[in-house]
C-alpha cells in the first residue's frame, strides 16, 4: 500500500458541524420541508428517487417551457430535462437584473495592483447583452463556438455569458497556457470569432498575450475576427479586417439582448482538459443539466445565503472557474469576488487581507495553496480580521489531514467545516463531497452527493472492502458531461468501456467502514501539479518535438507543495552533444509549447530508458527510482541496465 494512504487511513479525527450552522443549513431547511431526518435518511431516499431530487431543485430555475422528461439514461449516455426550453443565462442573469437583486453587486473584481470594480446585477446585464450584440454583428449565430483566452478580469464571464445568451458555444483557453494551446482549440472548435487581450500582468510582469496570439494566427484558416480587450493600454498592431478592439466592438451597442431559448441538451461550453494521451479532450458540457448541477451543489454544498461573499480562488480557465466561479454563484444570484493575481503577490497576506476587506464568508481553494501558506507560517493570517469566515473549502487534489487541520485551525479560527469536494472537468459538479450537515474527517471527502452513487472497484469490478481502488460512480447526474467533442469513441472507451454501464474517473480512493471515501490521486499516467491536470504524454510529446530529443519519459515525484513536481527523463538524437544549456533550453521549450505550469522541474538527460519487451516506457520503474524506492523486479523489461544509467543521473 503507498505510504500516502496509509497516513490517511490512520486519521481517525472527527469534526462535528456546529447546531447553529446545521439548522441554518439551506439542506437542513430543504429536508425538512421534505420531511427527511438526518443525512443518512437524506443519501437514502435520493439514491432510491433521484428524479424526486432533482426535480424539486430544477424547480427552482426558471424553464421558457417545462422539460417532460427528467431523465434519460442510456448508459453511456444520458439526457436531462428533455425536452424543455432553458438558457442558463436566463438563470444566471436575466431574472436577476429584472428583479429585486438588480442592484445587488454580482462581482467585486480586485486587478493584481489593487485596483477595485463593482459590478451589480444590472451592470453585468448590460454588458453582457452590449457584448452579445457585438458577437452577433460580428457574425456569430447559434451553434458557433466562440474561443476565448483571457485572464482573469470582468471581460472574461462577460464574454462567456454573452455566448451562452446568444447559444453559441464557448471553449475558454486558460491564459497561463502558451498560445498554440489557443491555437488547436480555435481549430478543433473550428472557431470564426475568438477573444484575447492586449496583455496582464503576473507577479508584476508584464505578458502580451495578444503578440503571443498574432504568432499563431496565420495557422487557423477558420478565424475571421479576434476581439481584443485593451486591459494594459499596449500600442499594437491590429491587422486590419480582422482584429478589433472590445470597446470597438461594444461601441453603440443596445443594452438589450434577447436571450436564445435552447433545448436543454444544447452545448453550453467546450473545456479542454487532460488525458492519457497528448491530445487534450473536448469535455461537453449542456445547458439545463449542467445548470442544475452547479445550482444545486453550490447552494448545498457551500449553503450560499443572500449575505454570503463567496470567494472561489480558482481561475476561470478551469472547470472550477466556470462551475463556481460564474455559473453557480450567478446562478443563485451571489455576490462573489473576483481576483486577478497570484495569492501571495506582493506578498503571502494578500489574500487574508482581502478576505478581511471583502468580509468573505466562504472560502474555496485548492490543497497546494493551503500548504504554501503553511510554509509562509501563520505570522500572515494572524495580521488579518478572518472572522467573517463561516465555511472553506478545497478541491484539486486529495488534501492532507495536517493542511485540513492547519486550514481549519488558522484560516477557520477551528469554527469552519472545510468541504472536500471532489469532483472533475467532466462531471461538471461536486461528487464527492461534505455537506453542511455532514461529521468531517480531515483527508476525506466524505460521501456522494445525494442521488450519485460511487463506488471502489477492483479490476474484476468487485466491491474493494479494504484498500484502494478505482473510484466509479454507477448512476447519472445531470451536469455529466456528454461526450468529447468531436471524438464520441474516445468518450466510450476512455471512460465506460473498463466497466460496462460504470463510469470511471481515473482515480484510486477506498472507502472506509463509516462509508466515507478517501481519494488519494489518478491511477494513470496523469499529472496533477499544484491541482492542475497535465498528462506525462502531453509533456513528453512536447519534449520529443525539439530536434534534438529522440525519447521522453516524464513522471511525478510527490511535492510537499505542489503535489507532485513535473521530471523528465530524455533521450537525445544520435550524435547529439549534451550541454549545461540543454536542460534550460528544454525547460523553456516546454514553458512554450504548453505553459508554465506544465514546465519539468527537473530535467535528465539519459542514454536509455527502462522499456518492455514491446517498447512500452516503463514509468513505474522511474517513478519507484526518484522516490528512493526498490524498483522491485527488473526481469520483465528488456534493457534492466538501463536502470543503472538512471541511478547514475539522479
Ligand atoms: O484526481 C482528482 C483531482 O483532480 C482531478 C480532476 O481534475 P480536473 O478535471 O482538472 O478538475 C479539477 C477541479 C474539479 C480528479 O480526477 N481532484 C479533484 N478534487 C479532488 C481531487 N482529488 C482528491 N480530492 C479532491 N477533493
Amino acid at each position: 500500500m503507498p505510504e500516502e494512504l496509509d497516513a490517511l487511513l490512520k486519521e481517525k479525527r472527527i469534526f462535528k458541524p456546529s447546531a447553529e450552522l446545521l439548522k441554518n443549513s439551506n439542506i437542513y431547511r430543504w429536508m425538512e420541508k421534505n420531511g427527511i431526518h438526518g443525512y443518512d435518511e437524506l443519501l437514502e431516499e435520493a439514491l432510491k428517487n433521484p428524479e424526486w431530487f432533482w426535480d424539486e431543485l430544477a424547480g427552482e430555475l426558471e424553464w421558457f417551457r417545462p422539460y417532460n422528461q427528467i431523465k434519460k439514461w442510456d448508459p453511456p449516455h444520458a439526457k436531462w430535462f428533455l425536452d424543455g426550453k432553458f438558457n442558463i443565462v436566463h438563470n444566471a442573469l436575466d431574472r436577476h437584473a429584472r428583479g429585486p437583486r438588480k442592484d445587488k453587486t454580482a462581482y467585486i473584481w480586485e486587478g493584481e495592483s489593487g485596483e477595485v470594480q463593482r459590478l451589480s446585477y444590472l451592470e453585468l446585464y448590460r454588458e453582457v447583452n452590449r457584448f452579445a450584440n457585438a458577437l452577433k454583428k460580428l457574425g456569430v449565430s447559434k451553434g458557433d463556438t466562440v474561443s476565448i483566452y483571457l485572464p482573469m478580469i470582468p471581460e472574461l464571464p462577460i464574454a462567456m455569458l454573452a455566448c451562452a445568451k446568444i447559444g453559441a458555444p464557448h471553449s475558454v483557453v486558460f491564459s497561463g497556457f502558451w498560445a498554440k494551446a489557443f491555437k488547436e482549440r480555435i481549430n478543433d472548435a473550428g472557431s470564426k470569432v475568438a477573444i484575447t487581450i492586449d496583455g496582464f500582468r503576473r507577479r508584476g510582469k508584464l505578458i502580451r498575450l495578444k503578440e503571443a496570439v498574432d504568432g499563431i494566427l496565420d495557422e487557423t484558416p477558420t478565424l475571421e475576427k479576434l476581439v481584443v480587450v485593451k486591459h494594459e493600454g499596449l500600442d499594437l498592431d491590429m491587422r486590419k479586417n480582422r482584429d478589433i478592439w472590445w470597446d470597438e466592438a461594444v461601441d453603440g451597442m443596445e443594452e438589450d439582448c434577447e436571450t436564445e431559448e435552447m433545448d436543454s441538451e444544447d452545448l453550453l461550453f467546450i473545456l479542454y482538459t487532460s488525458g492519457t494521451t497528448g491530445k487534450p479532450k473536448g469535455v461537453v458540457h449542456v445547458h439545463g443539466g449542467y445548470a442544475v448541477g452547479v445550482y444545486a451543489t453550490l447552494k448545498f454544498v457551500f449553503d450560499l445565503k443572500e449575505d454570503d461573499i463567496w470567494w472561489c480562488a480558482a481561475d476561470i480557465g478551469w472547470v472550477t472557474g466556470h462551475s463556481y466561479i460564474v455559473y453557480g454563484p450567478l446562478l443563485l444570484g451571489a455576490t462573489s469576488i473576483l481576483y486577478e493575481g497570484t495569492p501571495n503577490y506582493p506578498d503571502p497576506g494578500r489574500i487574508w487581507r482581502m478576505i478581511e476587506d471583502y468580509k468573505v464568508t466562504v472560502f474555496y481553494t485548492a490543497p497546494t495553496t493551503v500548504r504554501m501558506f503553511m510554509k509562509y507560517g501563520t505570522k500572515w493570517p494572524e495580521k488579518h480580521d478572518l472572522s467573517s469566515l463561516r465555511l472553506l473549502g478545497s478541491v484539486g487534489e486529495p488534501i492532507n489531514p495536517e493542511a485540513w487541520i492547519w486550514y481549519h485551525k488558522h484560516i477557520g479560527g477551528s469554527k469552519c467545516p472545510v468541504m472536500d469536494t471532489w469532483w472533475q472537468t467532466e462531471t461538471g459538479m461536486h461528487l464527492i463531497t461534505p455537506l453542511p450537515i455532514s461529521n468531517l474527517k480531515p483527508g476525506s471527502a466524505v460521501k456522494p452527493f445525494p442521488t450519485v452513487e460511487a463506488d471502489v472497484l477492483d479490476d474484476e469490478g468487485k466491491h474493494v472492502k479494504n484498500g484502494g481502488g478505482h473510484l466509479v460512480i454507477k448512476s447519472t447526474w445531470p451536469s455529466m458531461f456528454r461526450t468529447l467533442y468531436k471524438d464520441p469513441e474516445r468518450y466510450v472507451e476512455a471512460y465506460w468501456s473498463k466497466f460496462p454501464c460504470v463510469y470511471l474517473s481515473g482515480d484510486v480512493a477506498r472507502v472506509d467502514e463509516d462509508g466515507y471515501f478517501w481519494v488519494q490521486g489518478r491511477e494513470d499516467d496523469v499529472l496533477n501539479v499544484a491541482g492542475h491536470r497535465i498528462s506525462t504524454a502531453e509533456v513528453e510529446s512536447a519534449l520529443v518535438s525539439y530536434h534534438t530529443v529522440a525519447e521522453a519519459a516524464v513522471v511525478g515525484k510527490p511535492h510537499d507543495v505542489k503535489g507532485e513536481d513535473i521530471y523528465a527523463f530524455v533521450m537525445l538524437k544520435e550524435g547529439v552533444k549534451t550541454g549545461e544549456e540543454l536542460e534550460s533550453i528544454l525547460k523553456d521549450h516546454v514553458r512554450k509549447e504548453i505553459g508554465p505550469i506544465a514546465t519539468p522541474s527537473n530535467i535528465k538527460i539519459v542514454s536509455d530508458l527502462p522499456k518492455t519487451r514491446s517498447g512500452k516506457i516503463m514509468r513505474r520503474v522511474i517513478k519507484s527510482l526518484i522516490k528512493g524506492e526498490d524498483v522491485g523486479d527488473t526481469s520483465t523489461l528488456a534493457n534492466p541496465e538501463a536502470v543503472d544509467g538512471l541511478k547514475k543521473v539522479l
